[in-house]
């Protein structure tokens, strides 16, 4: 088969990569990618919401299958324009249409969808601007922390845990009046806030039936011991410790199956990932997001831990015939360290060369921002690495991703220390 993935991060190059392990894969191309996907399969330049350039290259190609990466191309329809064309809409792709991707796209519309289909989140109350003053008002009622979330996609950015009522206030504000997120911002949910641990959870659905894969941990503050502002994730590790067999089974009796049955239910056939962000809140989930993608640096441990052969997975997918699918995992860890530009997530340089990357017998090193100049391989973004470890346990992993980590280097190179520490402490 021809395959092109759709995006240019590290999850991207996980994809690549483990694509590019299975018989079915002839040529392998990503749109646009980085210089990691180049390693593995060709670039094409072409930006994840060019459809009409993106199904172009599928005719000149002859692609077989679509894997759509990011939630921007997909909570901007592309598989809707897929399906709108007659020369497009027999080549199989793996990503929700304009309507499943809301999951993502609106945390006003999956809060309802949640509510509608009985699945356990956090209480919460949508806001609009006219609406500023009952919004001031419903805080007084609330306890804190308050958790503020921007309606629509802000890059990760749209949420403010509050630790004040004043603080609560003044955010909201900004969010609503100043349109801090801008049109993201236009509605804003007030959320209760939920103390646990959190736990990403992916599913693969086909709009009827479903298989799950490996769960993950990600990091998402920039600092040690959970400190700083928030990242896109700064690491990640599968298999969780506390996601036991007795949580996985609440998950899937409460989250994913009323998830998958509710999308059915309301007419919205779900071929994609769902990424479930589930808070453990004393070995009760709830969610605290839907995404409709998977996760990026939990993808790279994830896939380091799929056995079988995952060309046939997003095939099954596609052809809506996951029902006779089963997935081989790695009984083994897989940890993944995000290595940064200095100054990620606020302002940062690009263009470093990058020093060491091929020092690295015992780890994978995944490419997100980098991109490939003469014989240099440069920084080109927040995220640049991410380097996976894979072990019998989580302590060899660990051990082998740093041991990688520390072998690679640039100016202004920024990591956290601490990945999978705390999971070692409660496992022992
Ligand atoms: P999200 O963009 O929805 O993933 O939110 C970003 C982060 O905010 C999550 O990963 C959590 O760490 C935190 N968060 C979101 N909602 C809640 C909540 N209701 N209670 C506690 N923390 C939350
Ligand atoms: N690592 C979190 C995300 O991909 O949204």
């Amino acid at each position: 088969m021809n395959i092109l993935i759709i995006g240019n991060g590290g999850r991207e190059h996980a994809f690549a990569w483990k694509i590019k392990q299975s018989k079915h894969c002839s040529n392998l191309y990503v749109a646009p990618g980085n210089a990691g996907t180049a390693q593995v399969a060709e670039n094409v330049a072409i930006a994840v919401d060019e459809f009409e350039k993106l199904g172009q290259l599928c005719l000149d190609k002859k692609i077989d299958l679509v894997l759509v990466g990011p939630e921007v191309p997909l909570v901007k329809g592309v598989r809707n324009y897929f399906e709108s064309q007659s020369s497009l809409k027999n080549i199989l792709l793996v990503g929700p249409d304009k309507t499943g991707a809301q999951l993502e796209g609106s945390k006003d519309f999956s809060k309802q969808f949640m509510l509608r289909h009985g699945v356990p989140t956090a209480k919460a109350q949508t806001f609009t601007v006219s609406e500023l003053n009952q919004a001031l008002n419903y805080i007084d009622l609330c306890n804190t922390p308050i958790v503020l979330k921007a309606d629509g996609l802000a890059a990760g950015k749209g949420v403010v845990i509050a630790t004040t009522k004043e603080e609560a206030k003044i955010e909201i504000t900004d969010m609503l009046q100043a349109q801090k997120f801008g049109a993201a911002s236009a509605k804003v949910l007030i959320e209760e806030f939920l103390d646990g641990i959190e736990l990403s959870v992916f599913v693969l659905s086909d709009g009827t039936d479903y298989v799950i894969l490996p769960e993950a941990k990600d990091y998402k503050r920039i600092g040690d011991n959970d400190t700083g502002p928030n990242t896109g994730g700064m690491g990640s590790v599968s298999p969780v410790v506390f996601a036991t067999k007795e949580f996985l089974s609440k998950v899937e009796e409460r989250v994913i199956k009323p998830t998958i049955a509710g999308l059915a239910k309301e007419n919205i056939r779900y071929q994609g990932f769902i990424f479930i962000g589930l808070m453990n809140v004393k070995g009760e989930p709830f969610v605290i997001e839907y995404n409709a993608r998977m996760g990026d640096p939990e993808t790279q441990s994830v896939m380091s831990r799929i056995d079988s052969d995952f060309v046939e997975l997003l095939t099954a997918c596609a052809k809506g015939e996951l029902k006779n699918q089963t997935l081989q995992i790695s009984s083994d860890y897989a940890l993944s360290i995000v290595m940064a530009s200095g100054g990620y997530p606020g302002d940062f340089k690009k263009g470093f060369a990058i020093n060491g990357l091929g020092d690295t017998d015992e780890a994978t090193v995944f490419h997100a921002g980098t991109k490939k100049l003469n014989n240099d391989v440069l920084t080109d973004g927040g995220r640049v690495l991410a380097v996976t470890g894979k072990g019998k346990t989580l302590a060899e992993a660990r051990e082998k991703a740093y041991k990688a980590v520390l072998n690679i280097q640039w100016e202004g190179v920024t990591f956290r220390n601490d990945i999978g520490l705390d999971l070692m402490k409660l496992s022992d």
